[in-house]
């Protein structure tokens, strides 16, 4: 392969980012971290007052809601008209709690569907060896086309413990619940995917594993 994609996706606190971010160190790959374009869209649909249970009001107001991608270091970050969001604003109590709501609306799932697709011509533009993107629904729908899809998953111990050190408890056993449930794009793992349970493995260790798996499919 010259130009590489691998999908990583798993549930909340899956270890979904501190894996694909030393993935895209090592391979040279654009990181590109898909829960923050919803918690982006969430953020700016709640500031209008744009409720997530009218989905035409939704649909409206993202006709007109510029999106913009500033690529800043391995990383590609959403920007919306005012900017990229700071991390104080898309990982708010009232964004966490709302967030799986606005991903479960179908219009807005169809929002980001080209825009994320357009990650791997910016990848490619930015003289990246690849893209490694991450999220619920990258291998099953976003790319399911990808060199290597991968699903990410961890006993409830684990989860438990991460749960803690990231300082959100209810509101994940919540997100997880809606997004394995909703009808577009559930959390799942899609069929053919390399499944890794990271419980009892280090950081390295489950980048190892990766790496020497897109070794073998080049
Ligand atoms: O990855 P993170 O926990 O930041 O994602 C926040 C929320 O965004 C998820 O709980 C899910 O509702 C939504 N999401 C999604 N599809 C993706 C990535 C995130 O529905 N590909």
């Amino acid at each position: 392969h010259d130009f590489v994609i691998i999908a990583v996706d798993g549930g909340a606190a899956s270890g979904k980012s501190s894996t694909s971010r030393l993935v895209a160190e090592r391979l040279n790959l654009m990181h590109v971290d898909t829960g923050s374009h919803y918690r982006a869209v969430t953020y700016a649909l709640m500031l209008d007052g744009v409720p997530s249970t009218d989905e035409n009001a939704v649909a409206e107001r993202l006709q007109t809601l510029p999106l913009d991608t500033v690529v800043e270091g391995g990383s590609a970050r959403i920007a919306l008209g005012g900017g990229i969001p700071t991390a104080e604003q898309l990982r708010s109590e009232a964004v966490n709690n709302a967030v799986s709501l606005y991903a479960a609306v179908p219009a807005v799932r169809q929002f980001l569907f080209d825009y994320q697709r357009f990650q791997a011509e910016l990848a490619r533009v930015n003289g990246f060896a690849g893209l490694i993107m991450e999220g619920r629904d990258i291998g099953s729908v976003i790319f399911p086309d990808a060199t290597l899809r991968v699903f990410l998953e961890a006993d409830s111990a684990t989860r438990a413990q991460r749960r803690a050190a990231e300082g959100e408890n209810d509101a994940i056993e919540a997100r997880d619940k809606i997004d394995s449930s909703r009808k577009t794009a559930p959390l799942t793992c899609p069929e053919g995917a390399f499944r890794i349970d990271n419980s009892s493995l280090s950081l390295d260790q489950v980048v190892d594993l990766i790496e020497s798996r897109v070794k073998n499919c080049e």
